[in-house]
């Protein structure tokens, strides 16, 4: 449809009828029929009937029979017959579930997450769906935070490329939403709900405009510049005020400043929950305050269906606020193509044929098994690891996560664990019999698991169960050379509203560790988690860890090509994993201070702890092959550039070892003096590079004058001369280091 005959609708619809563009209501008001409608979800949330009936968009449903019903039904019934938009969380896959985000990031190679989108976008549009709520690209940097697993974790030039690749990967690049399988996109949640105080979800946020700026604001820039169709509100404060009436954050940042002309959407009844803020009188004033700010969509609250009416008779509120969301959903639909073809690409046959086809489940495994980090891997005395496994070496899979398929995350709501690949169905398929399993203990042991959206539920144990548990797994455990544990967090203790103030694993879990551990020192823990968690006690009885994460639905498959050595684990930390909860929250882009303290400085007056390290257990950017890499000293092609020059620096790798390995080699700049003081170091670029035995290869990164610059509070790009440090290495700690001076 033509923008003139966009205009020329709107200026044909209701005053009410365009408030309904404005309302997301979920499936559950388009299921039933209209007398349970009307008694139920509908009184209940204080809206019409005609309200539900025009409604611009729906929440969580999908497949293609059911939203092509719904479509139909629905547009008979609106005056002006408007498709309606369907949208959905399809965070890292629709039915293919791929790692989770977390799992991504530390892929360091965002055509992953590209990929991984991409897929999610087509198994998406054949059921119907039109937008999804993803990505989430919130910086993080408090591993107590449930939602750490939705991110890619601490540094904002690693969010920033994922933001773009998942963009792209949702839409195409061309930007033409009524391409075949392409949906539309939505960058969330701005802004700045990763800095949760305390890691507790949904809290306060407090911070300066330079770090909001800096740190905070790049990520979301970035998907916006990949055009982002639409863009969610936060549920915290930012400078006092919710997000979702934030004039400042919505109408001069948002829209200003970063240019973003698609659809503001609100997060589940953030509008309403102005109120609760304390912010808004009431539903009357969230909806003024809001439609102000510029929210286009309120999801899940009759703020806007109710009030908005009556706001503009009394002469509160101009209409043409109205019009300007109404018009946006409107374009937003044409974007789609839904006046020409309101089902889109939802089709009955390729639902059946392209979800979870082969294809897809291969891309998932490739994907899963580059994103595993390789934290440890010692050597026994006869100069042999535990990883990878030998076809020599009796081994056993013990632990509860061994025949477990819950290993998609919980915003794989649209996954079934039924699908998942387990590592012990994987095992069974490559070494047959070789292999004895024992499960050892539950994953939660005592607490009823009763899982948000899916997954097993666990019961609590008797004693004597729990112990009969742990006596299978010791026996197994005395008679094999190679133990490999799997544990981990469950699925109920990562994602939303599930902030933990413990990082430990659960207590069962390191029960089984120490038993197993007095009769089998050769223990290799493969961990499935959300988040960084404390590994000090699973350091200490292990020889390898291998952190999975959470590995979706070819998990199992993925694990076990690691494990042989099928595929060499390339993976890197997101985000550090700390020494104890204490140091949380922990990153290592952080500021030197007046009284940086060296690591395992005892010197009183220096900006450390007395009781513990400063340093995290396992930094940002860390992770082991299977390999042996070497790497020269960085040598830079000049000492000094202008803000038009460049300069390169180079460092030359060699595989010393006996196997294939894909190290990451990541580059950090420092500015020495600045005008406001700058981090110790930053990731500015990073290269996969893959070795065979042998192989030796010059690596060059190009420093130019963006790496150099800094935002300031005003948002303005700042350059400034002097000197500048550069690190490159295989994580954030590298002292590979040389010097230049921007003159
Ligand atoms: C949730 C989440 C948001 C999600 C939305 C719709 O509360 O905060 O990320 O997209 O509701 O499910």
């Amino acid at each position: 449809m033509t923008q003139e005959k966009l205009l020329e609708l709107l200026g044909d619809m209701s005053l009410q009828e365009k408030i309904d563009q404005l309302l997301q209501l979920n499936e559950n008001f388009y299921t039933g029929n209209e007398q349970e409608v009307a008694t139920g979800p509908a009184r209940d949330m204080g809206i019409t009937e005609e309200d539900v009936k025009c409604a611009g968009s729906i929440l969580g449903s999908y497949g293609a029979k059911k939203t092509k019903k719904i479509q139909d039904d629905y547009m008979a019934k609106q005056p002006h017959h408007i498709p309606m938009l369907f949208m959905m969380d399809v965070i890292h896959g629709m039915k293919t579930i791929f790692p989770a985000p977390i799992a991504q990031g530390a892929a360091f190679d965002p055509n992953i997450a590209k990929m991984a989108c991409d897929i999610a976008a087509r198994e998406a549009a054949v059921t119907g769906l039109h937008c999804t709520f993803s990505p989430m690209v919130d910086l993080v940097r408090d591993a107590r935070w449930g939602r750490v697993v939705e991110s890619t974790g601490e540094d904002p030039y690693l969010n920033s490329l994922y933001a773009k690749a998942s963009v792209e990967g949702f839409q195409g690049e061309s930007g033409d939403l009524t391409e075949k399988f392409k949906i539309a996109s939505c960058v969330k949640h701005f802004a700045g709900y990763g800095a949760a105080e305390a890691g507790r979800d949904y809290n306060t946020v407090e911070m300066s405009r330079p770090a909001f700026r800096e740190y905070y604001l790049k990520s979301y820039k970035a998907g916006i510049d990949a055009k982002a169709a639409l863009v969610m509100t936060s549920f915290n404060t930012v400078e006092g005020v919710p997000a979702s009436a934030n004039k400042w954050l919505m109408r001069d940042i948002l829209r200003k400043e970063m240019g973003f002309d698609g659809v503001l959407i609100s997060d589940y009844a953030a509008i309403e929950e102005t109120i609760y803020h304390g912010v808004s009188e009431d539903k009357r004033e969230a909806a003024k305050k809001c439609i102000e700010a510029g929210v286009d969509i309120d999801m899940m609250s009759n703020c806007y269906a109710a009030n908005l009416k009556k706001l503009v008779e009394d002469g509160e509120i101009d209409e043409k606020l109205i019009d300007e969301g109404a018009l946006r959903v409107l374009e937003l639909k044409n974007k789609l193509g839904l006046f020409e073809n309101p089902y889109k690409d939802a089709d009955e046959k390729l639902e059946k044929t392209m979800i979870l086809s082969e294809p897809h489940r291969i891309a998932a495994r490739e994907a899963a098994a580059r994103t595993f980090v390789l934290l440890k891997n010692d050597k026994d005395d006869s100069g042999f690891s535990v990883l990878p496994l030998r076809e020599e070496k009796k081994t056993a899979f013990i632990g509860p996560f061994v025949d477990s398929k819950d290993i998609m995350s919980s915003w794989a709501v649209t996954g079934d664990v039924s699908s998942c690949v387990s590592v012990g169905q994987a095992a069974r398929e490559n070494f047959g019999k070789k292999v004895l399993f024992a499960k050892g203990c539950e994953i939660l042991g005592d607490d009823v698991h009763v899982p948000s959206f899916m997954g097993e539920v666990h019961y609590p144990q008797t004693e004597e169960e729990k112990e009969k548990l742990f006596a299978e797994a010791v026996e197994l455990a005395k008679t094999v050379e190679n133990v490999v544990l799997f544990l981990g967090e469950d699925t109920s203790q990562t994602g939303e509203a599930a902030s933990r103030g413990f990082l430990d694993i659960p207590e069962v879990q390191s029960e089984l560790l120490k038993r197993v551990h007095a009769v089998n020192k050769n223990i290799a823990v493969v961990l499935f988690t959300g988040r960084p968690l404390d590994l000090r006690e699973v350091s200490k009885l292990s020889r390898s860890i291998l952190v999975v994460w959470r590995p979706g639905t070819e998990g199992g498959h993925a694990i076990v090509d690691v494990l042989t050595g099928k595929r060499g684990p390339c993976g890197k930390l997101p985000m550090s994993f700390p020494y104890c909860v204490g140091q949380e929250p922990i990153h290592y882009d952080r500021l030197a201070t007046g009284r940086f303290a060296e690591p395992g400085t005892k010197e009183k007056f220096k900006s450390r702890y007395i009781d513990m390290p400063t340093e995290p257990l396992y930094p940002f950017g860390f992770g082991l092959t299977y390999t042996d890499i070497t790497m020269s000293e960085v040598k830079l092609d000049r000492n000094e550039m202008t803000k038009d020059g460049k300069i390169t620096a180079t460092v030359t790798l060699k595989n010393i070892g006996d196997v294939v390995g894909v190290e990451t080699l990541q580059l950090y700049i420092k500015d020495v003096k600045a005008s406001i003081a700058r981090p110790m170091r930053q990731l500015k670029g990073f290269e996969k590079v893959e070795l065979m035995p042998g192989n030796a290869r010059e690596i060059g990164f190009e420093i130019t004058a963006d790496k150099l610059s800094f935002v300031d509070g005003d948002g303005n790009e700042v350059l400034e001369k002097g000197d500048f440090e550069v690190y490159v290495g295989f994580d954030s700690t590298t002292e590979n280091k040389a010097s230049f001076v921007l003159k």
